[in-house]
């Protein structure tokens, strides 16, 4: 089988104005919000990658008409809470999280059976977080014995609203709860241990479900309602502009501005991660467009330092460490990250693939059980792995702007999940970045 790796040259400044792609956690929910609604979603700024594709093909297969994407805009035909129909095969899932513990919320509601699977990362990633809830509420689900996917959904279930507290602070599993509240009898309660991204939340709103938000950290929602479609502009991803942000922000002479990015305030951990290391990020334009606030955002150089990462900020930047590690490379002294174990359950472990490619670059990186501790230096050049992992791959490629020689990064194919384009984005942005399958 052929492998797709990067090479990077070391140096380079980064400089202009863009947008990257669209918001990858949105999207999913616009599809499965749309696919569930009564009427026609218009999408614009959707995330023409693989797991939202996915999120698309396996609705698809249980009947869903769905358009697009063409150029971002995708029309989904909704059949209603109670249209979706039997697929024929299990559902593929591919490398998408998301997909699987939100879906496994909508079709623990179903009347039909489903089975749900992935690629060899999502069948080795832990299901029964979402199991368990869904069982307590009368789901069937079955996992494999290490409580990974496949999951065989038996349909026909009756769903009663469950009081649920989250052991670990997740949206994934928020969400799959919530929206296997919609087919609950009663109320579906769900109180996590810290806020995390409240896209479903908002979406709810949005699609005109009622929703109680009773604190800042509990929600609950009763089952019998509808969805109505409406219009979703997706802004573009700052987990996907992270990489920029980081990469500006080691580069000297680097001046980008990003634009249109969705900064709706629990993903935005990144922004102010960066900005207590002594990042120069300014909020432009700050806008509210569909229910989720967005921006455009310029970052220019500056030297960084090092800092203990407040815990507090972890879950609303969980997606963008791998980037920020790159950043504590860079700065100067230590850089502590703790209360992040969440990081070893990703599409790879993060902590240890980062922590063992810091190393080869020659940077002193020590992973612990809840995440890890970076010693500033100076990156040389090498080969590492990214373990068929997009954000990992994407952040070795941004850390080369301060390498001393060129950096191989193994296994890259499926950057193309949350960052279609990143390569060419890259080198537009004045990144020396050659893809060469092997
Ligand atoms: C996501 C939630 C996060 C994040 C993932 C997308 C979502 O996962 O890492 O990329 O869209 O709800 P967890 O809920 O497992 O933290």
């Amino acid at each position: 089988m052929t492998e797709l790796n990067f090479l990077a040259a070391p140096g380079g400044v980064l400089r202009g104005q863009w947008r990257v792609p669209g918001d990858k956690s949105i999207s999913h929910r616009a599809i499965m919000f749309g696919a569930l609604a009564d009427g026609i979603t218009t999408i614009t700024g959707f995330l023409d990658g693989e797991d939202c594709l996915a999120t698309i093909n396996a609705f698809r297969a249980m009947g869903v008409v769905i358009d697009g994407p063409d150029q971002g805009r995708v029309r989904v035909h909704g059949v209603g809470l109670h249209g979706l129909q039997a697929p024929a095969g299990p559902l593929d899932l591919g490398n998408s999280g998301t997909s699987m513990r939100l879906m496994s919320g909508i079709l623990a509601g179903q009347a039909f059976d489903s089975v749900l699977t992935g690629d060899t990362s999502l069948t080795g990633r832990p299901m029964r977080r979402i199991t368990e809830p869904l069982s307590l509420m009368g789901a069937r689900i079955a996992t494999g014995q290490r409580g990974t996917a496949p999951l065989q959904i038996h349909g026909g279930q009756r769903l009663i609203g469950i009081d649920y507290p989250l052991p670990v602070a997740s949206a994934q599993i928020k969400s799959g709860v919530l929206l296997a509240g919609l087919y609950a009898e009663g109320a579906t309660r769900v109180t996590e241990p810290a806020p995390t991204r409240d896209h479903t939340e908002r979406m709810l709103e949005g699609f005109g479900y009622p929703l109680r938000r009773e604190s800042e950290r509990t929600v609950v929602i009763s089952g019998g309602g509808r969805l109505t479609a409406i219009p979703i502009d997706v802004p573009a991803d700052i987990s996907s502009a992270a990489f920029f942000l980081v990469g500006a922000s080691i580069a000297p002479g680097s001046d980008l501005r990003l634009e249109h990015v969705g900064v709706n305030p629990t993903r935005t951990g990144v922004i102010e991660i960066l900005r207590l290391m002594g990042a120069d990020i300014e909020v432009q334009n700050p806008r509210l467009v569909g229910g989720e606030p967005v921006a455009d955002l310029r970052v220019r150089h500056a030297p960084l330092h090092g800092i203990r990462i407040p815990e507090a900020l972890v879950p609303l930047a969980i997606d963008e460490f791998p980037a920020l590690f790159i950043a504590a490379a860079c700065a100067e002294g230590v850089t502590v990250l703790t209360g992040a174990a969440e990081l070893r359950v990703k599409e790879s472990d993060r902590i240890q693939v980062m922590a063992d490619g810091l190393n080869t670059l020659g940077i002193a990186a020590g992973a612990t059980t809840d995440g890890i501790v970076i010693q500033g230096g100076a990156l040389s050049g090498g080969t590492v792995a990214s373990h068929g992992d997009h954000r990992i791959a994407m952040s070795f490629a941004i850390a080369a702007l301060r390498a001393s020689g060129p950096i191989w990064i193994h296994d890259c194919a499926n950057v193309s999940t949350s960052f279609p384009g990143f390569a060419d984005l890259a080198r537009h942005a004045g990144l020396d970045l050659r893809e060469e399958a092997t």
